[in-house]
């Protein structure tokens, strides 16, 4: 037996070095991490439970039949973080580029398959060359295989992606389904197409980090969610993140300790809202006085940065907060803020994560850039994902909630639960101005002195519709309530509708305008 158990050791370290001792340095000295080392810092100390360490490729074309490295590229298993189970696999760039071939994602699907069953979330460390050249449509095969995996898991466990290298190609549909995607600046790129094919296209020149870098898609496409500038940054938000979630869909984010008779009251929200309807403010200082702790994890913080999203908690629950924020394009809503806006709803709505609403919003941006580009087909969508939604649902109207917006942003008559306004709401169909302009044009024209005449008009709908109440008449509005008492209402609010329950007709699925 001792011989046996030697051996096994042996393999084990053999199996562990992945492509050996001089790829591991050439790892290292691109400022990567290797796979183990990856899971190692991102998981509880010692947790890992790895499975098909010897696995080997099939493969002998191309002189492969001399290279069979146990594990084949990837590292899988289970682990816990903050004491929680998770599967995970880790590519492992020193075998053949992390390249996927057909037992790489076996590997991979086989955990994927697992996860599903227990119901927890997967992770997924991605530092790959993409499809096993050698192997051919065999490899492409594999992809397929993840991505209808990717397709089925969602909304049933959360899907982590980190990106830790290249992932190029058709691979970079898989992160592309899962749920979150984090990338580190100068290290991960992804892109359909890189560098060379574009320039070759397109006669573009474009570095690789212009063209698929972690800034880039932080800001401009919002493929990333997350960016770092270090892989460890990166495993500490992807342990923040699961702080929130539940491991699936029947489950729900576990609650923290509350104190529920600490002081909830917030005197500083009574000063923020400019006297000046159309001077701006910052939400995240709103957002920061209303979460516990002050601790507001932002998703997509650089993309859109007209709607804030992220997960905080209200009285010791998770909340996904949607939130519109003035200080950039005033709080408008147009394309990019109604797509971010509305896959964060969906997520939050398939894993029991109630949503909070802060609105402050001038309606949808006008012009053709937006109407060409289609902000009717791409507005509706964040319409869609807040009427679906059956978690709980609390709006409060901090200032503006103009027009289509109003009705949008989680309004009463889309499930709103509980739907608060603070003095300073503006609820109507649309500003002052613009409104005096078309239902007094006749008035004001004919009018000896138009400026008198506009600005007697202008006072009049400010005086009847720049408020809370007629909305409050109607019920639309629950109750007009002071900024000062909003995180006590709030955590009031969450814990009420903590056993919620509403439904949708029953169907195939729904048909979300895409
Ligand atoms: C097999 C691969 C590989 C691949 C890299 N390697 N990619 N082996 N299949 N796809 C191997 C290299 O031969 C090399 O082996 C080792 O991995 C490290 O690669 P280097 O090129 O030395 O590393 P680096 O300079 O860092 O460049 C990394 C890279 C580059 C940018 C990823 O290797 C590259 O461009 N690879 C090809 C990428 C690609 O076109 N993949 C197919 C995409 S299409 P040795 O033994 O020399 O160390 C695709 C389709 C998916 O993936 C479709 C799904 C629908």
């Amino acid at each position: 037996m001792k011989e046996k158990l030697e051996k096994l050791a042996k393999l084990k370290r053999e199996a562990s070095l992945g492509g050996g001792i001089e790829k591991i340095e050439s790892q290292h000295s691109k400022g990567k991490l290797t796979a183990r080392e990856r899971i190692a810092f991102l998981i509880d100390e010692g947790s890992l439970e790895e499975i098909d360490m010897f696995v080997k490729h099939r493969s002998s074309d191309f002189g492969m039949t001399d290279q069979r490295i146990p594990g084949d590229g990837v590292v899988t298993g289970f682990a816990r973080i903050n004491g929680r189970p998770v599967a995970i696999f880790s590519q492992d760039f020193t075998v053949f580029g992390g390249s996927l071939s057909e037992t790489h994602a076996e590997k991979i699907c086989k955990i994927m398959d697992m996860a599903m069953k227990i119901g927890i979330p997967i992770i997924g460390l991605n530092d790959s060359g993409g499809a096993r050249i050698q192997e051919g449509v065999i490899s492409l095969g594999g992809y397929a295989d993840i991505f209808l995996r990717n397709t089925l898991a969602s909304g049933v466990i959360p899907q982590i992606s980190a990106i830790l290298g290249p992932c190029a190609g058709g691979a970079v549909y898989s992160p592309a389904i899962t749920d979150f995607i984090f990338m580190v600046k100068n290290t991960s790129h992804m892109f359909v197409t890189g560098p060379n094919v574009v320039k070759t296209v397109t006669h573009e020149d474009v570095s690789f980090e212009a063209l698929g870098g972690a800034e880039t898609h932080a800001s401009k496409s919002g493929v990333a969610h997350f960016i770092s500038d270090s892989e460890m940054e990166v495993f500490h938000n992807i342990r923040k993140l699961l702080e929130f979630l539940p491991s699936n869909w029947k489950d729900t984010p576990q609650e923290k300790n509350f104190d529920f008779n600490q002081n909830l009251l917030c005197p500083g929200l009574d000063e923020i809202i400019p006297d000046s309807p159309n001077k701006p403010y910052d939400m995240h200082q709103i957002i920061s006085n209303l979460v516990d702790d002050s601790e507001f994890l932002e998703v997509h913080s650089e993309y859109a940065q007209n709607i804030i999203v992220g997960f905080g908690r209200i009285g010791g629950l998770a909340v996904g907060v949607i939130a519109n924020q003035p200080s950039v394009l005033a709080g408008v809503l147009d394309i990019n803020a109604s797509v971010k806006g509305a896959r964060f709803i969906r997520f939050c709505d398939a894993f029991n994560i109630p949503l909070l609403v802060l609105e402050d919003v001038p309606g949808f941006l006008p012009g053709t850039e937006q109407e060409w580009n289609g902000i009717i087909r791409h507005g509706s969508k964040l319409l869609f994902a807040f009427c679906e939604a059956t978690v709980p649902k609390v709006t409060v109207i901090v200032r503006k909630a103009y027009g289509g917006a109003y009705d949008v942003m989680n309004s009463k008559h889309i499930r709103g639960d509980f739907n608060y306004a603070w003095p300073s709401a503006e609820i109507a169909v649309m500003g002052p101005k613009g409104a005096v302009e078309i239902i007094f044009k006749k008035e004001i024209s004919k009018a000896e002195d138009h400026e008198l005449k506009l600005n007697e008009k202008l006072n009049e709908y400010i005086e009847k519709f720049a408020n809370p109440y007629i909305a409050a008449e109607r019920g639309f509005i629950d109750d007009v309530i002071n900024p000062s008492e909003t995180r006590l209402r709030l955590v009031n609010a969450f814990q009420l509708l903590k056993n919620k329950v509403d439904n949708n007709p029953k169907k195939k699925h729904c048909n979300i305008p895409l």
